[in-house]
């Protein structure tokens, strides 16, 4: 593994093989920015990398959609986004109310496995949390992380809420036995007590915190630091130990 300059590979566990579903506890907690972090940490190794988002929705508020914004901070091989909804909604309801036909999860399943056979690294960021309705029927990003036989990466908030809204989606995912990491979202420069607390409590298996503000770097700089931030699992060289030895 030459791109862990410093440390001894051989103590390291390998990165993830196979396709890795970014979900999250919730909306707006990170998902597209370490989607775009472990994207950057991938290209950067030398990988390959596919970014598929399945469902867009709120294209009307004229945001920036998410595979643009990984696409400008990560730079990976390919990006791609399968059905696109004017309102911020689920993508169910975004589909209903637009009088569209939603994404099935046939479609959604087929696309992500021909990406993932043309690169060596796809990474899929859902909509909302793990249990949205994201299309036909009602399938979540939880139906197609089982499907896929995926990794599921559970970005977090830092603050106070974060350890039950972890914890529900930990177990989700368990019950389904789809194998799950743990990001943080955007944890802060200057950590108060609660974070501390929650770095001490949170369930689950750490592999990466994304500092605060890095969401409004420029492209060279985040894709110059984005691999100080994710473990050696996600192309990067973050020590969780070392880093939770910051809790209390
Ligand atoms: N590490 C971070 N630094 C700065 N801003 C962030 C960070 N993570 C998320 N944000 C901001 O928080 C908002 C929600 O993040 P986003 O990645 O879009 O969440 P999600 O994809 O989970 O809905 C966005 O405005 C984004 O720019
Ligand atoms: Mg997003």
């Amino acid at each position: 593994m030459t791109f862990l300059p410093g440390l001894d590979s051989e103590e390291l566990p390998g990165p993830i093989t196979g396709p890795i579903v970014v979900t999250g506890t919730d909306t707006g907690v990170g998902k597209t920015i370490v989607t775009a972090a472990i994207a950057a940490a991938a290209t950067a190794a030398g990988q390959r990398v596919a970014v598929l988002k399945p469902a867009q929705t709120g294209t009307a508020d004229g945001d920036e959609p998410d595979a643009v914004t990984v696409a400008r901070l990560a730079e990976p091989a390919m990006t791609r986004t399968l059905a696109s909804f004017p309102d911020p909604l689920a993508p169910l309801a975004a589909a209903r109310v637009a009088g569209e036909d939603a994404l099935t999860a046939v479609m959604a399943q087929l696309a992500a496995r021909s990406i993932a056979e043309e690169h060596d690294v796809t990474l899929i960021e859902g909509a909302g949390g793990l249990l949205v309705p994201l299309g036909e029927g009602g399938w979540t990003v939880l139906d197609l992380a089982k499907a896929l036989d995926a990794t599921a990466v559970v970005v977090a908030r830092a603050g106070l809420g974060t350890l039950n809204h972890t914890a529900l989606t930990l177990e989700s995912l368990a019950r389904r036995e789809v194998p799950a990491l743990v990001v943080f979202g955007a944890w802060p420069a200057d950590p108060e007590l609660v974070h501390r607390t929650n770095l001490h409590d949170l369930d689950g298996d750490l592999a990466g915190a994304i500092p605060d503000g890095a969401g409004a770097m420029a492209g060279p700089l985040f894709r110059r630091e984005a691999p100080h931030w994710l473990d050696p699992r996600l192309y990067g060289r973050f020590d969780p130990v070392a880093f939770r030895s910051h809790s209390r």
